[in-house]
């Protein structure tokens, strides 16, 4: 995820892109970089890390004049963050100059198209290899419009893109699919923007452009076009949200913001390794035969990040067949335990700095150990360490309490089971190509169960002034319960624990008291009637007991207080579903209680110390 910006009027633009691009940071801020195009030349200043970088490199702007530009804040997907790969990105002539935001899905064919005809590239870039088709098409067709529409119609994945052309001074051109663009009216300017909080100071008039539009910027003139190049009308929307709120997307807190964007974040992870109807795991340092060779997997991580692991222990166990052991990087740090040489040890965290989790993936590899990190930062320390790196496709995730992260984790490793299985000869051609279709579904069924979100903020009500939390379930169900326990007690402060159903009685249960929230997870057929006995057990102590299970359980909907079914999927990757009810439910206890949502206390996003 980036934040792109483009400006054309009688201000310098530089001012008014570095401006914006300050709030557009939280999208991405791994580098920056802005192009001014000014009396036939495009000048550009960019470099790696955070905006303030740039800002006092080019002192605020002052050193790049003109009126006309484009703007960029980065965060990583392809190609690590560098002063190279920062944005705007160029056609070797300058003719074309552009900003990126998404993902090129097919930019490996385009680069080799473009090879053949003389191009050659950089920077590591996905963007780059669609500057350059655009330049390709714009030397043949002359013009920005025909270059942009024919390119995009090659174009794979989900993008927007915002370009200068140096033989059109004063324009500004746009074009998006499946991430959102707007172009903003002011008197005798305009602005383009990945999001309306970074124009909101200069105007509230806004366009929001379709699927597939073009967009043409001249000093206070806005033209729209379609994916044939016909001219369209649009209506012009004023907003009326405050610039704090559009900068979360309307959402009242970045955390729910992040829980909506789910679907996206677990479509990009997958979409990254999955090629022409396979997975393709080879830039991960996972060939078949690597993968064959693996004797046993160690899934190393903290948090959120253990409990992804801990599904994907259970996944990876039954579906490829291979022996899995989940590991807290804190115990395993000082753990003397014999190793498999042939092992792979899978570190999984968001940041790719969590102290215990680097200290972990050290010691993996002065065991011998392959490793292979699973982190959403790029270029972050596990990331660069690491013998391999698997990014999941997130985008910066400013909530303290992870959702969108741990989703692209368990993407991530629903991929590689998939693969194991696949390679190892566990599954055939078509249970492979069955349980890829599954995947390839989670998002639009994570994005309904957010449409019934409102049933759970009515149910959170009921616990403002709860004091224990009891998650049941068992296998990837005890996996899921573990997640959602740690939402409700990170956020909202209410002690809860997550128990393996059949360990309840073992213990745990002596807490139960007369309406104490039991909620337990039932996504998996064969362990239906065990999770619901232990159930049955909680609701004779008192319990007040919440069911999440995949449509079509029938266990205890007499019983249960309150039940919440989750569409059906291949019972391997339910946790993806299972787990945002408990997150919405975490998330409504805490804002029941007034609570700082985003920034819980004594938290930190980044846990760097031991
Ligand atoms: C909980 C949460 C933490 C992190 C943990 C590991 O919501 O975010 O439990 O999962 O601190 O962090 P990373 O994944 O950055 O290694």
């Amino acid at each position: 995820m980036c934040g792109i910006l483009g400006y054309t009027g009688d201000r310098q633009a530089s001012s008014i892109l570095l401006a914006g691009l300050e709030r557009l940071e939280y999208r991405g801020y791994d580098s920056a970089g802005i192009a001014i195009l000014d009396n036939g030349n495009i000048k550009i200043a960019k470099n790696k890390g955070r905006l303030k970088v740039l800002e006092d490199r080019i002192n605020a702007g002052e050193e790049v004049s003109g009126t006309c530009g484009i703007g960029h804040t980065r965060w990583a997907t392809h190609g690590e963050p560098s002063d190279v790969n920062a944005h705007p990105l160029w056609s070797d002539d300058m003719a074309v100059v552009a900003v990126h935001n998404g993902i090129v899905e097919n930019y490996r064919e385009i680069r080799a198209m473009l090879a053949e005809h003389g191009y050659t590239f950089y920077s590591q870039t996905d963007t780059e290899a669609a500057v350059k088709l655009i330049d390709y098409h714009y030397k043949k067709e002359k013009t920005p419009l025909k270059a942009i529409t024919q390119a995009i119609k090659e174009i794979d994945g989900s993008y927007c893109f915002v370009l200068l052309f140096r033989d059109f001074p004063g324009e500004v051109w746009g074009a998006r699919k499946d991430l959102p663009l707007i172009a903003g009216q002011g008197k005798g300017e305009s602005f383009l923007a990945s999001d309306v909080s970074a124009i909101l100071h200069d105007t509230r008039q806004v366009y929001y452009l379709d699927n597939m539009e073009i967009v043409q910027l001249k000093k206070g003139n806005v033209r729209f076009f379609d994916v044939e190049g016909y001219a369209t009308h649009k209506e012009i929307s004023e907003v009326t949200w405050d610039a704090n709120a559009a900068e979360k997307g309307g959402f009242e807190h970045f955390m729910m913001k992040e829980i909506h964007e789910q679907a996206r974040a677990v479509k990009d992870t997958f979409g990254a390794v999955y090629h022409s109807g396979k997975i393709d795991l080879t830039e991960k340092g996972l060939t078949d035969e690597a993968i064959r060779a693996v004797s046993q997997i160690y899934i190393i991580a903290c948090g959120s990040a253990y409990h992804a692991g801990a599904v994907a222990q259970y996944v990876i166990e039954d579906l490829a067949k291979i022996p899995v052991r989940i590991e807290m990087a804190s115990e395993f740090r000082y753990r003397d335990m014999p190793m498999d040489r042939n092992a792979l040890a899978v570190i999984i965290s968001q940041s790719g700095e969590t102290a215990d989790t680097l200290a972990a993936m050290r010691r993996a590899k002065e065991n011998g150990i392959k490793t292979l990190a699973v982190v959403n930062v790029v270029g972050s320390t596990i990331a660069r360490e690491a013998d391999s790196v698997f990014y999941t496709m997130a985008g910066p995730e400013i909530a303290v309490a992870t959702t969108k992260a741990y989703s692209a984790q368990l993407a991530a490793c629903y991929a590689m089971a998939v693969k194991f299985a696949h390679v190892r000869g566990v599954i055939d051609d078509a249970e492979c190509t069955r349980l890829i279709a599954e995947i390839q579904g989670l998002p639009e069924k994570i994005d309904e169960i957010l449409d019934e979100k409102g049933s759970l903020e009515e149910l959170a009500g009921r616990f403002v002034n709860a004091r224990n939390a009891f998650y049941l379930g068992r296998n990837i169900d005890y996996a899921v319960a573990m997640e959602g326990s740690l939402k409700m007690k990170e956020i909202s402060y209410l002690h809860s624990e997550a128990i393996a159903a059949g360990e309840m009685k073992h213990g745990p249960i002596s807490l139960i008291e007369r309406g104490m929230l039991v909620a337990g997870i039932m996504t998996q057929k064969g362990l239906y009637q065990k999770t619901a006995s232990n159930m049955l057990e909680a609701k004779s102590r008192g319990g007040f007991l919440l069911v999440v299970s995949s449509r079509g359980c029938e266990y205890l909907k007499d019983d249960a207080d309150f039940v919440f079914h989750v569409p059906e999927t291949d019972e391997h990757f339910a946790a993806s579903l299972a787990v945002i009810p408990l997150q919405l439910l975490g998330y409504y206890v805490a804002v029941a209680r007034k609570l700082d949502v985003d920034k819980p206390r004594n938290l930190a996003k980044s846990v760097t110390v031991e």
